[in-house]
């Protein structure tokens, strides 16, 4: 009780770096972190979110804070002749004002990004839809991490010569700083193929059988595999990398880091092989370490001496400073680093001078991604469905009626009750595509559009066979995962037990407010912070809002213009030829001049939400 109140002492009297406007961390019982002769810090789709978050306690800190907090525990790697690497595994732009509503869309994240010492950098498929930002990283995130950046499986073409090329080395080998551990690292992306057409993505079933590959895995003199990517932990791309790697190597440890997929997991291949992934948006800071490693020297020791076992463990971090200064003993006046501090500031301007605390309206009350089922007066896809899109949409002609179908993927964040702001509007559709559609397709076919869109069949199958999800990318995990839905929603508030958990930092469990509750490989006790479980809720594929009539009518309409976001286009199409309805492309009209659903949204917060005069917290 004592230090818990210590801790308040300095939550209150604590003067925080983060954001200006972010909320200050709340005290919550802690485990600590498992340091051990390797250390890893692993962050992946960050999208954006240099920023933090700012109405979210638990991920409050910045990438500035990040800064801050990787020196000092390259300090205690140096003071004690420990490593750590820290590790970013792509997906670093979209889904953020600072990124998405700049120009160019790059302008700020480069710079923030090369800010951190990452020792180990890849690709995510957003960085790769659109020719600008795979150039970007061409032009700017490589040679900013020259020697860090790997391409295992992906070549662009070089914007200088026309040439296609790696993005990026393909492996490397190199030693640790301080222990000499030698490492054999690639850097991969999962099978994408919506990339645009200056870059390749080269199978991972391809690249195995690629000599580079076969020649770098002849390698005996090394002491740990370390393969990371923009890939699902439980992928079939990484259990071919995995069971390719073993037979080459029989007993040498390997190390996975995934993404992609914006959960938190841990996969245990094998006694000697494991894999993490660390969620997304700046909300987790992964943290990985191992014991028990060969290293250059032992090698030189008898054999006897060096049998020690591997032992693995893992931590995810809330990103916040509570955590922070917890895992490196300091406090608010003893944690941030000049640089860090350099880092927070300017991330500061670069929101300032996109303005995105200009305010469009006052949401009522919370909108849900996945904390309330669908539909429900609580679920951000109801309100799509039932009044943003309704309200806000017109059919190609007067009277005529009309369906619009979106995917659930192309809302990626929730909606906080209170300010919706120009940060708001691009953390929940980041995409700058618009509405297209259809006209007058027969309702009878029209109807049946969505079943198929939404359940088993062969446009399911097709989606699966092209690597094509449509829900959010948590959801599309747990098609793989079915307990996320069971654990979050049989588990007792308070599921931890008392044999899950490390010492804690103190509390009790009254003082429990909502979190990660993250289930995996090696148990419950993964996560840093001990929360109250938060339900999660599945959604489908897509959803449908009709304007002009209503599902129930005795009178269903002959025919309605079908509308939907670009981005399903494709499956649209092949939907209606599935039932019968031949269209191609040609047939597709852009709806009011391809305004972005991004500011239909937009629009319609301003005209029902505007409550410039009310109080709006
Ligand atoms: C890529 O597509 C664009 C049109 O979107 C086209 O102009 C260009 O020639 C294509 N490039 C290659 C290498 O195919
Ligand atoms: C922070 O830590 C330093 C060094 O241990 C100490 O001198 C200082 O009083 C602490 N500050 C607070 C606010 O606790
Ligand atoms: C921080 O910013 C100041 C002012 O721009 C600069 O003089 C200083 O060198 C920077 N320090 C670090 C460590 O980046």
């Amino acid at each position: 009780m004592r230090r818990i109140s210590l801790v308040s002492f300095l939550l209150i009297y604590g003067s925080f770096a983060a954001q200006p406007l972010a909320p200050a961390p709340k005290a919550a019982p802690l485990r600590e972190l498992p340091w051990a002769q390797l250390n890893f810090l692993h962050t992946t789709d960050i999208h954006g979110w240099w920023g933090g978050h700012v109405q979210e306690a638990s991920f409050s800190a910045d990438w500035g804070d990040y800064i801050s907090f990787a020196k000092h525990l390259r300090d205690r790697a140096d003071a004690d002749g420990s490593d750590l690497l820290l590790i970013d595994t792509g997906d670093r732009i979209e889904g953020n004002a600072i990124y998405d509503s700049s120009k160019p869309r790059g302008k700020f994240t480069y710079e923030i990004a090369k800010k951190q010492n990452i020792d180990l950098i890849c690709s995510g498929n957003h960085e790769l839809y659109k020719a600008e930002s795979a150039d970007g990283e061409f032009f700017h995130t490589v040679p900013d991490f020259k020697g860090n950046y790997l391409a295992s499986n992906l070549d662009i073409i070089n914007p200088n010569n026309g040439r296609r090329q790696p993005l990026a080395p393909r492996y490397k080998k190199f030693k640790t700083k301080n222990q000499g551990i030698r490492i054999l690292a690639f850097g991969f992306i999962f099978d994408f193929t919506g990339n645009d057409n200056n870059t390749f993505v080269i199978p991972v079933e391809q690249t195995v059988k690629e000599s580079w590959f076969k020649d770098a895995l002849r390698d005996k003199d090394i002491d740990l595999i370390l393969v990371y990517g923009h890939v699902d932990v439980r992928s079939a791309e990484y259990a071919l990398l995995y069971k390719t790697i073993r037979s080459a190597q029989w007993d040498t440890p390997i190390q996975f880091f995934g993404g992609h997929s914006h959960i938190r997991d841990y996969k245990i291949f094998d006694s000697t092989s494991v894999a993490l992934e660390s969620g997304r948006y700046m909300e987790t800071i992964g943290f990985m370490s191992i014991d028990g490693l060969r290293t250059a020297d032992s090698d030189k020791r008898p054999a006897q001496q060096q049998k020690s076992k591997v032992t693995f463990s893992r931590r995810y971090i809330d990103n916040n400073l509570f955590s922070m200064h917890h895992h490196t003993k300091k406090n608010e006046t003893t944690f941030p680093t000049e640089h860090g501090l350099n880092v927070t500031f300017a991330i500061g301007e670069a929101r300032d001078s996109l303005g995105l605390g200009e305010r469009y309206g006052c949401a009522p009350h919370d909108l849900w991604v996945s904390r309330r089922p669908y539909p429900h007066d609580e679920s951000i896809f109801t309100w799509l469905d039932t009044q943003v899109l309704p309200q806000s949409i017109k059919p190609s002609e007067r009277n005529k009626k009309a369906i619009i179908i979106t995917n659930t993927g192309g809302i990626r964040f929730d909606v906080f009750k209170g300010p919706f702001t120009k940060d708001t509007k691009f953390l929940v559709s980041p995409f700058t595509s618009g509405l297209r559609y259809i006209k007058d397709v027969p309702y009878k076919s029209a109807s049946r559009l969505i079943k198929l869109l939404n359940n088993e069949g062969p446009i399911l199958d097709m989606m699966k066979d092209g690597n094509t999800y449509l829900q959010p990318p948590e959801h599309v995990a747990a098609q793989y995962r079915p307990d996320m839905y069971i654990a979050s929603q049989s588990q007792e508030l308070h599921s931890y037990t008392a044999q899950d958990q490390t010492p804690l930092l103190g509390g009790s469990e009254d003082e429990l407010f909502p979190g990660y509750t993250t289930h995996d490989d090696a148990g419950k006790d993964g996560d840093d912070t001990i929360h109250q479980v938060i339900p999660f809720y599945q959604v489908p594929n897509c959803v449908q809002a009709n304007i002009g009539f209503n599902t129930g009518d005795e009178d269903k309409p002959e025919v309605v213009d079908v509308m939907y976001n670009e981005f399903i286009q494709k499956w649209i199409l092949l939907g209606l030829g599935y039932l019968g309805e031949s269209y191609t492309s040609e047939d597709t009209h852009s709806y009011a001049d391809g305004k972005s659903f991004t500011n239909i949204m937009t629009e319609w917060v301003k005209e029902h939400w505007d409550v410039a005069s009310e109080e709006c917290t």
